[in-house]
């Protein structure tokens, strides 16, 4: 059976957020920082992957605390998000047929429903999968001076959000093919597609935010305690009889 690995880009500096450290070390719920919660959730799902965990080369805020992997491993982040994955993606001992799945450690918000229906979807499309979300609203084109200069159909348009999985042979390829023809790709779904592959879209919840400027992190607290509340999103702390895969 193939081996599961998390992939977990955290070595990003959060700028937009204006904030005195980057935004995966901020504090949301319980005094735990962003980066712990985005953790607690993939292991509450997958507490038997293996994850591999991307941070800066002169990160001075993480705590191996924050990890509840047995088996994990750290590898130094790069210039862009791809150069990240990628050196995880060298660093890891994985086979070609295992399901590697990348999420952003600024999604803290991600349910385990949607976790387990990524993997699934990952593990039957032979192209890979990523949780998506239709776009809703009416989208402009602007020009430099944010003047709305046309309206463009939107039949068609998905948000892009994290995990995004695939079999580790086809993902290394892809982000190696772009890496060499000096493609930046800011998610690995674009880099598949590169390839002529077509990944899976799996429809996500809306609450799955990115974190990313100032404002986000309340609204994360508040996704946060009504699923709590409501839902499907699990408590923060970690269950002993947590779902396995
Ligand atoms: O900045 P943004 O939110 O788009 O970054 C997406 C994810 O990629 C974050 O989890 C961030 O920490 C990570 N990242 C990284 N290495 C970089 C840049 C971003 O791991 N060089």
């Amino acid at each position: 059976m193939s081996q599961t690995w998390l992939v977990v880009p955290a070595a990003g500096q959060g700028r937009r957020m204006g904030a005195d450290k980057p935004k995966q070390y901020l504090p949301l719920a319980d005094e735990q920082p962003v980066l712990a919660h985005t953790l607690a959730r993939l292991y509450i799902a997958f507490p038997t992957a293996r994850l591999v965990l991307c941070l800066d080369v002169d990160d001075g805020w993480f705590s191996p605390h924050w990890v509840p992997f047995a088996d994990w491993q750290r590898v130094s982040g790069g210039n862009e998000r791809m150069d990240s994955v990628l050196n995880a993606l060298h660093a890891m001992a994985a086979e070609n047929d295992d399901i590697v799945l990348v999420h952003d450690v600024a999604r803290p918000c991600v349910t385990q429903g949607d976790l387990l229906a990524l993997h699934q979807a990952a593990s039957s499309h032979a192209a890979g999968a990523l949780l998506a979300m239709p776009v809703a609203d009416t989208m402009k084109r602007a020009d430099a001076q944010c003047l709305s200069k046309q309206t463009e159909p939107r039949e068609g348009l998905w948000h892009a959000l994290t995990p995004q999985g695939f079999r580790f042979g086809l993902l290394r390829r892809a982000l190696e093919t772009a890496r060499q023809q000096q493609t930046m790709v800011t998610d690995e779904a674009s880099a598949v597609e590169a390839l002529g592959e077509y990944p899976q879209l799996v429809r996500g919840r809306r609450d799955n935010l990115k974190i990313t400027h100032p404002d986000d992190l309340a609204l994360a607290v508040a996704i946060m305690a009504a699923q709590e509340a409501h839902d499907s999103g699990r408590p923060l702390t970690i269950e002993p009889q947590a779902t396995g895969l």
